[in-house]
């Protein structure tokens, strides 16, 4: 892989400009021309939205540069985005991630800077950081930078799936096992954990101090099948299936539940080298709402890295319905090859 990042923006304001040039500052770069199709680069995407949260020149090249048939094979990303409002920071990243990622971009832990209106987002970063908020926001530019240039090294010596579905009837459930039946064929032996209704309780959200101090001791507030298996098959996992049938357009409450109580394990370690796929079935549609929430929640906010091409969607509306569906198998197969390629290659 080149190791000079390509920078893509396009109509950008002098304020995120020079945020820009400090996080680029001893970095080689060049700017996108716009033209080129991007195969095993490292690239930084930069938006700044309008009042309504789009980057419509972004939105628009990336439309054509996918329509016309380009990929970004072998390319990891990270994205700068600026809104003059306090909204639309995340909701824009998740999609323009959800698209590159479809076509073939992997995207670093932790893989967006957002920057409100005036800097709201960075004022918890002042209980550890005496910087005023601007500093903040260009030392988080600069970090993201570093972060991307780096190189990552990933295993998949350890893969986890987590489902809380019904064997007898999930359509997820019934696509996971046809993804997972070709991995095992490859040599590959995921580990499956059924988080059973109601067994994981929510995050209390105890007080910084409180959860650090359960992190330490390898334990929670609530305990329970979270803390004695859960948590630990994350920690060794090297790779995680989210198995994940569309409820309300989101993740099911037992898995979000899991998520949620993540963050005891996320304060002891950085999840960077561990990565994540997701199989999702919506009964009508949707399946692309829960892809961003999982992108924000885990690979935006836990810091865990996207490999390309993270999810599989299908639709399926009556029990098992899913294995009937035309070319179903060969989606599935498709799918594990391009999980152990990936393996395979890093
Ligand atoms: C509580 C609940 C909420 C659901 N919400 C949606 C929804 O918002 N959109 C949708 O397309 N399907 C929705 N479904 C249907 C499931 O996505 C559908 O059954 C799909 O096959 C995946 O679920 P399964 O793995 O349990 O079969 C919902 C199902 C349940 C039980």
């Amino acid at each position: 892989m080149q190791n000079k990042i390509v920078v893509i923006h396009f109509n950008i304001s002098d304020r995120l400009r020079a945020h820009l040039n400090y996080g680029l500052e001893s970095i080689p770069f060049e700017i996108y021309t716009g033209k080129e199709t991007l195969h095993q680069r490292k690239v930084l995407i930069v938006c700044e939205l309008n009042h309504l949260g789009y980057d419509m020149q972004l939105l628009q090249w990336l439309s054509e540069y996918i329509k016309k048939g380009n990929t970004f094979e072998g390319c990891t990303g990270a994205v700068i985005v600026k809104s003059d409002s306090e909204l639309y920071t995340k909701s824009f990243a998740q999609d323009v991630i959800l698209h590159c990622n479809a076509n073939g971009m992997a995207f670093i832990g932790h893989s967006v800077v957002e920057i409100v209106s005036d800097y709201q987002n960075f004022i918890t970063w002042k209980k550890i950081e005496s910087l005023e908020l601007e500093d903040i926001c260009n030392k988080q530019c600069r970090h993201l930078i570093e972060r991307l240039r780096d190189e990552i090294h990933l295993s998949c010596e350890h893969m986890l799936a987590l489902h809380a579905s019904s064997y007898k009837t999930s359509n997820t459930l019934g696509l996971w096992h046809l993804v997972k039946e070709r991995l095992i064929e490859s040599g590959l032996n995921p580990e499956e954990i059924h988080i059973e209704n109601g067994t994981v309780v929510d995050c209390k959200g105890c007080k910084f101090q409180t959860c650090m101090y359960f992190g330490e001791h390898h334990s929670c507030f609530y305990g329970g099948v979270m803390v004695e298996e859960v948590l630990p098959a994350i920690e060794k996992s090297d790779v995680i299936f989210w198995v994940c049938p569309n409820y309300n357009d989101t993740v099911s409450a037992n898995l979000l539940a899991v998520i949620n109580r993540l963050t005891v394990l996320y304060r002891q370690m950085s999840f960077h080298n561990k990565h994540f796929y997701a199989v999702i079935v919506s009964g009508n549609s949707g399946s692309d709402s829960v892809a961003k929430q999982l992108i924000g929640a885990l690979n935006i906010n836990k810091g865990f890295f996207l490999p390309p091409q993270f999810t599989i969607m299908a639709i399926a509306n009556e029990p098992l319905k899913v294995l009937e569906l035309k070319d179903i198998r060969k989606r599935a197969e498709d799918m594990a090859k391009k999980i152990s390629s990936f393996c395979h290659n890093n």
